[in-house]
């Protein structure tokens, strides 16, 4: 990976703040030294060489690198992108996705092994005994989420609606070996759109109102502009079941991917235009909470200077940072990553149906 000196140095000087003992790991349950290991147990102590291992979990970066990345938001700033290329990836976000899908093969995210780990929902509605269990990944790209979580089914009642409103994308799914049309639909749709002639009644082909259990959102609402959220939050309710859950994985504000961003990037606060013409936006976990906490269907989304208190439709069950230093062990380099991960239920329903083996942070 290129990296830019200053970057790199700034990175190589920050120090792991040291987790206290009582997190020790235990050794007979060495886990950060295992292989295949379980995410989240990688904890960095008092003593340990940062170098031994590619990757530590819980390290939040110092003060030092926090004040770096506020310079580089405050040169991000002061350079944004032109009105220009603002109208181009704003204009017609579909096409910029197009490119990426063709330019670059479906290996491109790699599969998520994780996943079942992460969210226990999902290994929950690939058992046998599951009974009909309808799932739809909403931006699912070249299918790195629903594959996996097909290859795991052992539920013959089980069907992934994987959407996405790149065409290219639509067609790298259903091209895949691993397309199985008897448990998988791979369809084009976008999720901020609106009732109309072109849209229909906006909701993906094939589902009607209240008819999904769970919606998996992978790094699909940084891709939006954030005067779109409230449009897809409205599509998801609908689609969703009383007491159907969304699963949520994106972007960490601070994370080393927006502090590396550089001059014409910036569009607004948090959101920038990648060198491809992709969009991406950068979470707070509190907003995140206020987010889906507040949503109505009347209200929208809370403004931020006037909060809300929980009339939402929405209970989030779990809202949580995954935080990581990603060591590249022969340049030594040190690489703090950020990614905010939730786990949502639209009110009503069955709530005893809902998995409570949820990872805790
Ligand atoms: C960063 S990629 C993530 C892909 C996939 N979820 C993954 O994690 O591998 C974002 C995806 O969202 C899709 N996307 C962006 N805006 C969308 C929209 N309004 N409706 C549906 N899909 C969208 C893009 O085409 C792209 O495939």
């Amino acid at each position: 990976m290129t990296m830019d000196p200053t970057v790199r140095e700034v990175v190589e000087n920050a120090q792991p703040r040291h987790l206290p003992p009582h997190r020790s790991h235990d050794p007979s349950n060495n886990l950060k030294r295992s292989d295949p290991f379980m995410f989240g147990s990688r904890y960095l102590e008092e003593g340990d060489n940062v170098f031994e291992f590619n990757a530590w979990d819980h390290v939040e970066p110092d003060d030092e690198f926090k004040a770096y990345a506020e310079t580089q938001f405050a040169k991000q700033r002061e350079t944004p992108v032109s009105e220009f290329d603002m109208k181009r990836f704003n204009g017609d976000p579909a096409k910029w996705w197009d490119l990426f899908y063709k330019n670059n093969t479906a290996n491109f995210f790699k599969d998520r092994k994780w996943l079942r780990q992460e969210f226990p929902v999902l290994a929950d509605v690939t058992q046998t005994d599951a009974g009909r269990q309808v799932v739809l990944e909403v931006g699912a790209g070249a299918g790195n989420t629903a594959f996996p979580l097909l290859a795991n089914n052992q539920n013959d009642q089980l069907m992934v609606h994987a959407c996405d409103f790149s065409k290219y994308a639509v067609k790298v799914m259903r091209e895949s070996e691993q397309y199985d049309p008897t448990h998988m639909v791979a369809d084009v749709w976008d999720v901020a759109g609106e009732p109309s002639e072109e849209n229909g009644d906006s909701l993906p082909p094939g589902l009607t109102e209240e008819s999904v259990d769970v919606v998996i959102l992978i790094f699909i609402f940084s891709a939006l502009n954030p005067d779109q959220w409230n449009k897809a939050m409205r599509n998801i309710y609908r689609v969703l079941k009383p007491g159907g859950q969304i699963l949520f994985r994106d972007y960490g504000r601070g994370d080393l991917a927006q502090v590396r961003f550089k001059k014409n990037r910036y569009m607004g606060e948090n959101f920038y235009a990648r060198g491809d013409g992709t969009r991406v936006y950068f979470f707070d976990q509190d907003q995140l909470v206020n987010m889906w906490s507040q949503w109505t269907p009347e209200k929208g989304l809370p403004d931020d200077d006037e909060p809300r208190t929980g009339d939402g439709v929405f209970d989030v069950l779990h809202m949580g940072a995954d935080r990581r230093l990603i060591v590249n062990r022969q340049s030594k380099l040190k690489m703090y990553r950020c990614w905010m991960q939730g786990h949502f239920r639209k009110h009503g329903g069955d709530v005893a149906a809902v998995s409570t083996t949820e990872k805790s942070e």
